[in-house]
């Protein structure tokens, strides 16, 4: 009886335990499998409501199913600060602080992987913290001219640099189950007139310059997520865009992820439903905008959609697709049961910003070494600028973090310093103030100047409008509030001058000759005046390269020179074609103040011959490049090898130079390292317009290897075969 009784049990319970795990819950499940079983069990409203925003940063999950709601940041230096439901205001919360991480042109210049990826993790794990599904960024858009107001938030000029350092960000992230929203795809080069200005731009430019980091932090980072462009391209707003997201970025790249909208980006209902937008944010946000209180139902993709569906005038063959796609987000992020559960305003995030921080600082000049700091030698150091007290990592727009705190620079100087020597401190202009109030700002600093051993001038720009800041750009290639004459008035006074420049962004330094030290500190987050003191002092030997290339003048960039920037509101033409960046000072011969790649350290580094592993190969082999490298100084230090191709015999027109690789190698004095690149068809090829794919042509090319693209320091050539 009890035997009956108990397979009786057995039988009833089996089934009904069963049923308790449907197949979209079940992880053991492959991820499509849950998908489509998820997908039938959504009504088309609740399909469509998940297509769009219901506040400022959320949209809405299926609570019916256990479908958490999706939560957006910014991204990409700090996790931002709550904001209300309804508006771009902060919330107010006390607990909502974070560690601001470095600029990512900073980032971009430590040419350090590694630092990418620690990043990447860190950053990520305060998202999962903060239980974020998505982090809006990192942005990669190339740098196209000195006048971007947002350049600081990218990865600089290069697009073979940019791709490196975004791929280990984007793993570091999405290591913890939170997604990465990389942005802005695609060709948002400009913030002037960002939101009407359509882009003309050769496939040349479009596939060898401005899609590479895109498609690598697609295909290689395996990004979750890619935020569209508020710009347009071929007529179209790069948010539902036929050619960037359906022919591009799914039909080449394979991407299976979410198009995420820019913030008001959305333009359209019928090119939302067909050109491949997927999550609809920001486009009015405040209630009142649209003149309802339900107006995210009003969104292009909310009641306009469910209406045309509801009346037969669309199909849901999109809408399945677009929920596909939603919904293995929220299987990676949200309902991934092996979520870790991240952390913040660790120690190992203070460390992290403040080592990616150091190891991003370029030393642009350093005449009769006058740095590193001797503190034996000095007796006093007058402080000036403004940026000795500003906190950067407020302001500039979306980008903005609350940091806990932030060790601005002059604090970093004192604390390192202590009372070992005296610290005076003197703003010598203001960014708020008048021209009098400036005057004599001014005439004070140059009077603290001269009773000092050194100065540390600490200028730059900052997060102001038209400065280094989103939606505007800037309005002149000069430093503003009249830098230029206090930093040559401080040079006559005293001829120990070092100057440390906060911006991210290049500037002119008409200067330039009369200062023996330079150093671009960049945005340095939390830990910035820490990072800038370990450098100045010595505790740390720099070791960054800039990530892009420092005009003498304006018209000296490409885009400038062909007066192909910011265009007429309504078009701008990328009339330079691939030649942005380095790759059109070395073409036209200019001299640029400071080149792509450069970054000196306290320690010199000599190169060796190249060596080839073959003369000869064909265009599917790869060769192997070697050459050693010695730390001939007295310090240990990083040198960051860099290779460059030059194709020497081709059918179009190539850069004289293209970064296809590049190393950053620790070295004891004395030390010498064999270092070694493998160059492929991926290195040599350049794509092809007529038949739309990347060819490597026979012929004969050169391989140089050096310490920046104006200082190439060994070279060799080999032959490519049919
Ligand atoms: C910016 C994005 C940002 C979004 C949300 C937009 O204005 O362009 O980069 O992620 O706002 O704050």
């Amino acid at each position: 009886m009890k035997k009956v009784l108990f397979g009786f049990a057995f039988a009833v319970a089996l089934p009904l335990f069963a049923q308790q795990k449907p197949v979209y819950l079940d992880a053991s499940k492959p991820l499509e499998v849950r998908v489509e079983d998820a997908l039938k069990r959504l009504t088309v409203e609740e399909k469509v409501a998940m297509l769009h925003a219901q506040s400022k940063f959320s949209s809405p999950g299926v609570p019916r199913l256990g479908i958490p709601e999706f939560w957006m940041t910014d991204g990409p230096h700090g996790i931002r600060p709550e904001v209300l439901w309804d508006e771009w205001n902060q919330a107010g919360w006390t607990n909502d602080s974070c560690v601001a991480f470095p600029a990512l042109t900073c980032l971009a210049a430590t040419w350090n992987p590694e630092m990418s990826m620690l990043y990447g993790k860190s950053i990520g794990e305060e998202a999962r913290y903060r239980n974020k599904t998505v982090l809006l960024g990192p942005g990669v858009n190339i740098y196209r001219t000195p006048l971007n107001g947002r350049n600081f938030e990218y990865m600089g000029e290069d697009p073979y640099l940019a791709s490196r350092m975004v791929v280990p960000y984007v793993q570091g992230v999405q290591q913890n189950g939170v997604a990465a929203c990389v942005k802005h795809y695609a060709l948002n080069n400009q913030e002037i007139n960002r939101h009407t200005t359509n882009v003309i731009v050769d496939d040349r430019a479009l596939y060898e310059i401005y899609l590479p980091a895109f498609k690598a932090a697609v295909q290689e980072g395996k990004a979750w997520s890619i935020m569209g462009a508020y710009n347009l391209y071929k007529g179209q707003h790069a948010c539902h865009n036929q050619y960037l997201l359906n022919d591009i970025l799914r039909g080449e790249w394979g991407f299976d992820g979410v198009v995420v909208s820019d913030w008001g980006g959305t333009h359209d209902t019928d090119q939302a439903i067909t050109n491949g937008l997927d999550m609809e944010f920001g486009s009015w946000t405040d209630g009142l905008a649209n003149g309802s209180s339900n107006a995210y139902d009003n969104y292009y993709l909310a009641m306009p959609y469910l209406e045309r569906i509801k009346s037969g005038k669309v199909g849901t063959k999109e809408l399945d697709e677009k929920v596909r796609r939603i919904l293995r987000l929220a299987f990676r992020t949200t309902m991934d049961v092996n979520r870790p559960f991240g952390s913040i305003l660790s120690p190992e995030h203070y460390e992290a910003a403040r080592r990616i921080g150091e190891e991003g600082i370029v030393l642009l000049q350093n005449k009769g070494g006058v740095l590193p700091i001797d503190l034996n030698k000095v007796k006093k150091i007058a402080v000036i600028g403004e940026n000795a007290v500003k906190m950067m990592s407020r302001d500039g727009g979306s980008s903005e973090a609350k940091s806990k705190y932030e060790v601005v620079p002059l604090e970093g100087i004192r604390k390192y310093v202590a009372d070992r020597i005296e610290v005076d401190y003197q703003p010598g202009y203001s960014s708020t103030a008048s021209k009098s109030v400036n005057d004599s700002l001014h005439t004070e600093a140059v009077k603290a100047a001269k009773g000092a051993d050194i100065v540390l001038y600490i200028g730059g720009m900052n997060k102001n409008l038209h400065m280094d800041c989103e939606g505007v750009d800037r309005e002149s290639y000069n430093l503003p509030y009249e830098q230029d004459a206090l930093i040559a008035d401080l040079s006559v006074v005293n001829p120990s001058l070092v100057a440390v420049m906060v911006c991210g962004n290049a500037y002119a330094m008409p200067w330039h000759k009369k200062v023996p030290a330079i150093v671009q500190a960049w945005y340095g987050g939390t830990e910035a005046g820490n990072a800038i003191a370990d450098v100045l002092f010595g505790e740390v030997n720099p070791s960054g390269k800039l990530p892009f290339s420092f005009p003498v003048k304006i018209e000296d960039n490409a885009a400038h020179a062909f007066n192909a920037y910011p265009g007429d509101g309504e078009t701008v033409e990328y009339k330079e074609g691939i030649f942005v960046g380095y790759r059109w000072f070395e073409k036209e011969k200019i001299k640029p103040l400071f080149a792509f790649g450069h970054g000196l350290s306290y320690t010199s580094f000599d190169y060796g011959k190249i060596t080839l592993d073959k003369k000869t190969i064909k265009s599917t082999d790869n060769i192997t490049v070697t050459i050693p490298i010695t730390n001939s100084g007295n310090r240990e230090g990083a040198e960051v090898v860099q290779l460059y191709i030059m194709d020497m015999e081709s059918s179009l027109p190539r850069p004289l130079k293209e970064l296809k690789g590049f190393k950053k190698v620790n070295l004891a004095p004395g030390e010498t390292v064999k270092v070694n690149f493998t160059i492929g068809k991926e290195a040599l090829s350049f794509y092809t317009p007529e038949r739309h794919e990347w060819v490597v042509e026979p012929g004969k090319f050169q391989i140089l290897v050096g310490t920046a693209s104006d200082d190439i320091r060994s070279s060799a050539t080999f032959r490519v075969e049919r």
